[in-house]
């Protein structure tokens, strides 16, 4: 067994074997993911069969709850997250009401690059906002390498909180390097990411270069969150799928799989999420995830054999019928259920986030749908 240092070095070239075999990862005795190892989210993540399907929500912490609008208050979402005791207490609020089978942490992607000072905020409404966008080398020194304890110390009180209080495992997570770096360029939320891809095609060496301190990055802070309570992280690319299999492929894929690789020694699973990208999810799986996230767009058997065996699907109910009716989301909900449980590795989520304006009630209803649901496969596989 590796000792158990509490360093945030990773060997880059760590074994390529499946890492959640044993825990042996570096991780010490006590870590929360030990004792959550037969959780239904740690096994289904594992390929293994559950007696019932694992359930939680992207963006399941704030957004609709109102007791999340109570403790919110005015101001960046920031501020909350900056707060331990109310990011802790926010990641709590939906595991309570919903009876999910994980938390996520309350944070959000741009907090690594808000920490080492790059000069990013979230505007309510709007979503991530830089004052000046990434255009030439020289605002990469705006982005030093994350020094997790130092720039983020905030953030693993959180997760040291909730690693005391929860008896679901705690999602760690951090966005992926095109996704973040894609709201560092274009400076807002965009739909077309034109500037984005002009940058990756006409300066393809600032781009790597970009790419690799943003890897970096994830890394470091996904490290440290799984280091101090984490049992699980999950690598957010929601808007790869604006671009090619061959863009992919050659300008962001080498990144995503070096956060991978620098993650497995952890023995961890890894989740892969990004919406639109059907026609990556083939990719999304080789970079190294033992969890690929699935929108609504793929059903989940075409998503199966496009990830390959040995790989857990999460999804993929779309997020806007939740705002239809408990009928058409219990409709929606049983076929995906249906094709979801075909094989050993199933998580049910949504195929995005919870809308701002979804019903807390729905998610409750469809909590325990999911849980009364029983997989064909738990009986048929060993
Ligand atoms: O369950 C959770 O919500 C966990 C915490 C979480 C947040 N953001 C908090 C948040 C997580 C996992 C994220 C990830 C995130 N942030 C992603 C990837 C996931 C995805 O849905 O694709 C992205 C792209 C971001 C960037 C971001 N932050 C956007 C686009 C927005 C929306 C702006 C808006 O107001 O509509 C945010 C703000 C944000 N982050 C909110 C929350 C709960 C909502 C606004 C608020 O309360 O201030």
């Amino acid at each position: 067994m590796a000792d158990t240092a509490e360093s945030f070095d990773a060997p880059v070239d760590a074994p390529a074997q499946p890492p959640h075999d044993s825990l042996a990862g570096p991780l010490p005795a006590d870590h929360p993911s030990r004792r959550l190892s037969d959780s239904l989210y740690l096994q289904a993540a594992r390929c293994e069969p559950t007696e019932r399907v694992p359930v939680w929500f992207q963006r399941q912490a704030g957004r609709s709850l109102p007791e999340y609008r109570a403790l919110r208050g005015p101001g960046s979402i920031l501020d909350a997250i900056a707060d331990p005791a109310t990011a802790a207490e926010i990641t709590l609020q939906p595991v309570r009401r919903y009876g999910v089978d994980a938390a996520v942490l309350f944070s959000d992607i741009v907090v690594p690059a808000a920490a080492v000072g790059f000069g990013i905020d979230v505007v309510p409404g709007v979503g991530p906002v830089v004052a000046e966008p990434l255009r030439s080398r020289i605002d990469l020194d705006r982005l030093p390498e994350l020094d997790p304890e130092a720039h983020t110390s905030h953030v693993l009180e959180t997760v040291r909180l909730l690693a005391a209080k929860l008896d679901v495992p705690l999602i760690g997570f951090a966005g992926a390097p095109f996704t973040v770096a894609s709201y560092l360029v274009e400076g807002r939320p965009s739909r077309q990411h034109a500037l984005t891809k002009a940058f990756m095609h006409t300066d393809p060496a600032l781009w790597h270069d970009l790419m690799e301190r943003l890897a970096s990055i994830a890394v470091a802070s996904m490290r440290s969150q799984v280091l101090v309570g984490a049992s699980a992280v999950q690598l957010f690319d929601s808007w790869a799928g604006t671009l090619s299999p061959a863009d992919y492929a050659a300008f962001v894929a080498p990144h995503s799989k070096r956060v991978f690789d620098e993650l497995a020694d952890l023995g961890v699973p890894r989740a892969h999420f990004g919406v639109g990208t059907g026609e990556l999810l083939d990719q999304m799986a080789q970079v190294g995830a033992d969890v690929v996230g699935v929108d609504w767009r793929v059903p989940l058997g075409a998503a199966r054999q496009r990830v390959g065996p040995g790989v857990a699907l999460q999804g993929n109910l779309d997020p806007v019928l939740c705002l239809a009716g408990w009928p058409t989301v219990r409709a929606a909900a049983d076929r995906i259920l249906a094709e979801g449980t075909g094989a050993p590795g199933y998580i049910f989520n949504l195929g995005h986030g919870v809308l701002p304006e979804t019903d807390p009630s729905v998610l409750e209803r469809l909590t325990d749908h999911v849980h009364a649901y029983q997989p064909a496969h738990a009986s048929q596989h060993e």
